[in-house]
């Protein structure tokens, strides 16, 4: 209720200046460290799946935040997890995806079989910004193959356009917050 939503509210903490002046950094760590957060946390991302979950086969991570609840979730859902992974970090084969970031490239990667031709997915991460991380992973597991069912966020920045970049995808942030 009215009130679970405002006590995970009041564990995120806003940092200003981190990691650079101009930015406020959303940690949503604490809520994690709250027992009745965690708990919260877990049943909100649940309840407010874009997709009801006979309609998707996998839950997939955004390294590395996406890491700390997707599999939290996927158990809870009886689902499998796939962790999308920075690049270098996954012996072959692997498949990757490129993408832009404010300054310069960055690269994510799965195992080549981590996502079979047909699998319907379920992408979680902490936090959509540009959205620039999110799509690489939507045009990753499509690459092989796979179908996105959906995105799952924590946190949403408004006036970035994230979501808009994800139109073409059902998607629910439980939290929206300035940039
Ligand atoms: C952050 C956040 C999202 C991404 C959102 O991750 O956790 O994954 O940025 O930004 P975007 O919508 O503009 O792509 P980051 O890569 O900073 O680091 P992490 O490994 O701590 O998750
Ligand atoms: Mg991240």
């Amino acid at each position: 209720g009215d009130e679970d939503a405002a006590h995970v509210v009041s564990l995120i903490r806003s940092i200003p200046g981190f990691p650079k002046e101009g930015i406020i950094f959303r940690d949503f760590m604490p809520v994690l460290a709250d027992a009745r957060g965690l708990d919260i946390l877990i049943r909100a991302l649940e309840a407010a799946l874009p997709v009801p979950a006979d309609r998707f086969d996998l839950v997939a991570g955004l390294e590395a935040r996406g890491f700390l609840f997707g599999p939290a979730l996927a158990a809870r859902l009886g689902k499998g997890f796939v962790a999308v992974r920075k690049a270098g970090k996954l012996p072959p084969q692997t498949v990757g995806e490129s993408y832009t970031l404010e300054y310069g490239q960055a690269t994510i990667e799965i195992e080549t079989d981590a996502v079979a031709p047909g699998q319907r997915v379920l992408v979680v991460d902490d936090l959509i910004a540009t959205g620039g991380t999110a799509k690489a992973a939507a045009d990753l597991i499509e690459k092989c193959g796979g179908e996105v069912a959906g995105f799952s966020f924590v946190m949403e920045l408004e006036g970035l356009q994230g979501t808009a970049l994800l139109s073409d995808y059902p998607l629910s942030t439980l939290v929206t917050m300035p940039a």
